[in-house]
């Protein structure tokens, strides 16, 4: 006897193939049975009209934290989210030590972290006893490592402190890391230099992982920048991921052709290159790391927008030009005004700077993933890409524009990035795999979550099961607590 059988979904199995009509049984946490299944099984889903394919994988995640702060995950599991790669742009929750200044070696994105843990094996064992309701792979991030080797220290490692780093990665990836993950636009990654990144990164070389990457520049320099990661690429022998691929700011709208370009020459000579977008124009994040404070730029003062501001909550979802305007001001005298607060340098901002012509461009490309790049801080008002990132692809890019087929956009989101980031037996449909499952109605599959009104579910999400149980259930999430925190290319670790 099965436990559940879902009759007469439009199966998508997640390599990209057209669909076809069947039935799948789920026996335990794996899917039993693909195509005519006959019974019995203790409860039986019509679903006639819906769509099923695997779980959709969030490649570029913030989520270290959440799992500790929101273990329901309800804004992923909502978008039909069943796993995330979390630890990327060079922050991860690991390494910790309980003496050093977590908010810094976190850069202030990831909250909610606890001094619970100070290796993967413990955050792993903190996060499963609060009940994870979906799936985490992690990144090991040089951000989080350098600073607890190094604080803010504007220079290169001595030989002995590069060997501490070495060893905090390497820790992780034998603990079950995907990669090393760097941020080289922040703090302190800034502050490195490519031999620095190359020799951390090929410790993952040597575990055959990752090394992903947000980029030391991604506007006036993006094409140096990918020069450099690939080049990082090759000397660590790991396989590239570049982050949130965009070219950032007017002047640069239309780069990612020749940044693209270059890509597909690494992978023309044999280099393993994937990428990732978000499907917005805007980007978010830290806002003191944007701005030079002795000279704010006002070409991009005049495109950002509030997210969360402890200092000003009044601020909160205003634009900073409506606010000069209403405060007889300009935008660059708010951004220094809400920098030098106090708790100023925790204000999150969203900033729009890409352009969409840039984003169909990425979309096209066959071995582009989804990344949310959501930072889970639910104060204020957050960019909508933290709850709409995935029914958003299929609803403006799939449906509305036929930037991608649906196939192809479903491969992307499961099986591309399920084999890439080493998720053993995820991201496909078919017999022996988890039952991680997503059933949605193609027509109706919206994102609503919006720059005024961010935090609304999507529509057209109707059940998600995560390792076999149902997790969302026609809007009401069950609670099921089934995630798994995975190991790369191991299959899984813990309840
Ligand atoms: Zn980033
Ligand atoms: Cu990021």
């Amino acid at each position: 006897m099965y436990d559940t059988i879902i009759r007469n979904a439009q199966i998508l199995d997640g390599f990209g193939r057209e669909p076809f009509t069947g039935d799948i049984a789920i026996q335990g946490d794996r899917i039993a049975a693909v195509g005519s299944v006959s019974g019995p099984a203790r409860s039986e889903i019509d679903a006639t009209g819906l769509s099923a394919c695997p779980g959709f994988i969030d490649v570029h995640s913030h989520d270290d934290g959440a799992f500790l702060r929101y273990p329901g995950m309800e804004f992923k599991l909502d978008q039909g989210v069943t796993t995330v790669v979390a630890g990327n742009c060079g922050f991860s929750a690991i390494p910790a030590n309980p003496d050093a200044d977590a908010a810094a070696a976190s850069g202030g994105i990831l909250a909610g972290l606890t001094d619970e843990f100070t290796d993967l094996a413990g955050y792993f064992d903190a996060v499963l006893a609060r009940g994870p309701a979906i799936n985490n792979m992690m990144l090991v991030g040089h951000n989080t490592v350098r600073t607890l080797v190094m604080g803010m220290a504007r220079r290169e490692p001595t030989l002995a402190e590069l060997d501490v780093m070495r060893g905090h990665v390497e820790r992780a990836l034998e603990q079950g890391a995907c990669g090393f993950s760097s941020g080289l636009i922040y703090r302190p990654g800034r502050w490195s230099d490519t031999e620095e990144v190359a020799e951390l990164a090929a410790v993952a070389g040597r575990f055959d992982a990752l090394y992903a990457t947000h980029m030391r520049n991604e506007g006036d320099r993006l094409l140096d920048a990918v020069d450099e990661a690939l080049a990082i690429g090759r000397t660590s022998d790991a396989h590239l991921h570049i982050s949130h691929h965009k070219a950032a700011g007017p002047a640069n709208w239309g780069k990612v052709r020749a940044s693209l370009t270059k890509v597909d020459a690494a992978l023309a000579s044999g280099q393993p290159v994937t990428l990732d977008v978000y499907p917005y124009t805007a980007g978010s994040g830290r806002m003191i790391e944007y701005f030079d404070l002795d000279n704010p730029s006002e070409e991009l003062a005049r495109v950002i927008r509030i997210a969360s501001c402890p200092a000003f909550p009044e601020y909160e979802g205003r634009s900073l030009t409506d606010l000069a305007a209403e405060g007889d001001t300009t935008e660059v005298s708010l951004v220094k005004q809400i920098l030098t607060a106090p708790k100023g340098d925790r204000t999150l901002c969203i900033q729009f700077i890409i352009d969409e012509d840039d984003v169909r461009t990425n979309l096209a490309h066959a071995d582009m993933m989804v990344g949310s790049d959501g930072i889970p801080e639910l104060k204020g008002k957050p960019h909508p890409r933290l709850f709409g990132t995935f029914p958003r692809i299929l609803a403006r890019y799939v449906r509305d524009q036929g930037v991608l087929s649906l196939p192809e956009a479903v491969r992307r989101m499961t099986s591309l990035p399920s084999a890439t980031f080493g998720m053993d037996g995820r991201g496909t449909l078919r017999e022996g795999s988890f039952a991680d499952l997503v059933l949605f109605d193609p027509a109706v599959i919206e994102d609503l979550a919006t720059y005024d009104d961010p935090q609304r579910a999507p529509a057209g999400i109707d059940r998600v099961f995560v390792n076999g149980a149902v997790a969302l259930e026609q809007g009401r999430h069950t609670n099921s607590g089934t995630g798994k925190m995975l190991r790369f290319r191991r299959s899984h670790h813990g309840a």
